[in-house]
């Protein structure tokens, strides 16, 4: 007998089953709270109530309450009921997913501070575009995401990020790995194998291209990017870079290898996917412009509001070469394809009142703040070390002397409560050529602003003491 029943508006699921119906209840009941999935506090209907919903007599119910309470598993207090107690729940058989909690001092890259998140802004915007927004804006929406956002968006890349582009070309995505996901599956289905990656880069990226079939090669970085002059040996189909803030080492691609790969591009047809992760927070100067102003029918453009807002907006947008968006869109439509409109709308009135303008700005004035205090933390207590890259996004690369083992920093970094991450984090492994000196990568764009100062001290002092260990 399986049963669903509703107590003080919420629904709660039991099978009871053969002749032994106290028994059979006992147990089920036993292994709902034991499992998790009745929580502590759940109150539970009276016996009555039960006994009716199950068609067996009330007191059976009683007893099993009775014996339950007696076992710890029930808190009964009479006149007023019945409730699960407060208890560990013993771990299923199933695989758990490790939580992702934060360490008390963080200073990795690409772990923004979601504390600055605008939450009385975006409130604001989610109102006015659901009190706005045609019925329409509901239903089943184009595979790109919501027109109004396609609008908005392909006209803020082209005024803020010097982007060719169009509504008709821009795809909107749950973030930028699920877009990388979207065209790599399009790309190995029109037979591409290969794609090339920067030696140095996100690793998930890499781990997304290859869980879709294609093989990665890498290219060298140095003081002008990618070299890219590697592209034509290494016969890629598609290669992925970020151009205006390499990551993580924080220097943009020289002109010279921009003009060089767009040859490339045009000369073998291969696709260039352009990850703009972090294109509007360049401090010293006016932001390198997009890559893909150069070649829009030879480059997929990507940004992400991962940065500028949280991921946990899971918004991104790709503006993508015209001849590639139907295998794209075939794509979209063949793995899932659904959006979230709301979110997408909510988006869409953030860019029109130009908070998304204002937000950005202060968000550039307080990563620039802080980048200004790791070049100055190093400049005075680590003097044998170098900051590297534009001062621009929110990490920067620091040079260590010759010797100096990133595995060490990172183990003093630990033991002091802070996640640090070395250079060699980011690398593709057996890829790499060896010629860098060792590094560590701050991410000063991902502690809470109280905490900044701390770990930042903490990340000198374990430099320091890997240095002396040494
Ligand atoms: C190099 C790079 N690209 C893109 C992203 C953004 O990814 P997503 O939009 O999936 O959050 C990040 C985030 O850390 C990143 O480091």
């Amino acid at each position: 007998m399986k049963r669903t029943w509703a107590i003080a508006g919420i629904d709660l699921h039991l099978e009871i089953s053969g002749t032994r119906v106290s028994r059979s209840l006992t147990e089920a009941m036993r292994a709902a709270i034991a499992d998790g999935r009745w929580a502590a506090g759940t109150r539970l209907p009276s016996s009555r109530t039960l006994a009716a919903d199950l068609g067996i007599a009330r007191n059976t119910v009683a007893q099993v309450y009775e014996q339950l309470t007696a076992e710890g598993w029930l808190d009964a207090r009479v006149g007023a009921g019945t409730w699960v107690r407060g208890h560990a729940a013993r771990p299923s058989g199933r695989a758990r997913v490790p939580e992702t909690t934060r360490p008390e001092l963080d200073l990795r890259a690409g772990v923004p501070d979601t504390s600055d998140f605008p939450r009385q802004a975006w409130t604001g915007a989610t109102r006015r575009a659901l009190a706005h927004a045609p019925a329409d804006a509901f239903g089943y929406t184009d595979p790109r995401g919501v027109p109004v956002l396609r609008e908005r968006l392909a006209a803020y890349l082209a005024r803020a990020r010097g982007v060719h582009a169009s509504d008709a070309h821009l795809v909107v995505g749950h973030g930028f790995g699920d877009l990388l996901a979207l065209v790599c599956r399009s790309l190995r289905e029109r037979g591409a194998r290969v794609v090339a990656v920067e030696e140095y880069g996100h690793g998930r990226h890499r781990r997304i291209i290859r869980a879709h079939g294609l093989d990665t090669v890498t290219v060298p970085v140095d003081e002008n990017g990618a070299d890219v002059s590697r592209l034509e040996e290494c016969g890629a189909d598609a290669v992925l870079l970020t151009p205006a803030h390499q990551f993580p080492t924080g220097v943009p691609l020289s002109a010279e290898r921009r003009g060089r790969l767009v040859r490339w591009a045009r000369r073998t047809g291969a696709l260039i996917v352009e990850d703009d992760y972090d294109g509007e927070f360049r401090f010293d100067r006016r932001a390198v412009g997009a890559l893909q102003a150069l070649a829009p029918d030879h480059v997929l453009y990507a940004g992400t509001a991962s940065k500028a807002l949280a991921p946990g907006v899971g918004l991104a947008w790709a503006v993508a070469p015209p001849p590639l968006l139907p295998a794209l869109m075939e794509t979209r439509e063949t793995t899932g394809g659904g959006q979230d409109a709301v979110n997408q709308l909510t988006l869409a009135e953030f860019v029109r009142g130009h908070d998304y303008d204002r937000h950005v700005r202060r968000l550039r004035h307080l990563y620039r703040s802080r980048r200004e205090a790791v070049d100055a933390a190093v400049a005075e207590r680590l003097p044998d070390c170098r900051v590297t890259g534009l001062r621009a996004g929110l990490h920067c690369l620091v040079e260590l002397p010759d010797g100096t083992r990133e595995d060490v920093v990172e183990a003093e970094s630990a033991r002091r409560g802070l996640a640090l991450e070395g250079l060699g984090r980011f690398a593709d492994g057996s890829a790499v050529t060896g010629a860098r000196r060792p590094g560590v990568v701050i991410g000063y764009g991902a502690p809470r602003a109280h905490r900044f100062r701390d770990a930042l001290a903490v990340a000198v002092a374990a430099i320091r003491a890997a240095r002396v260990g040494r």
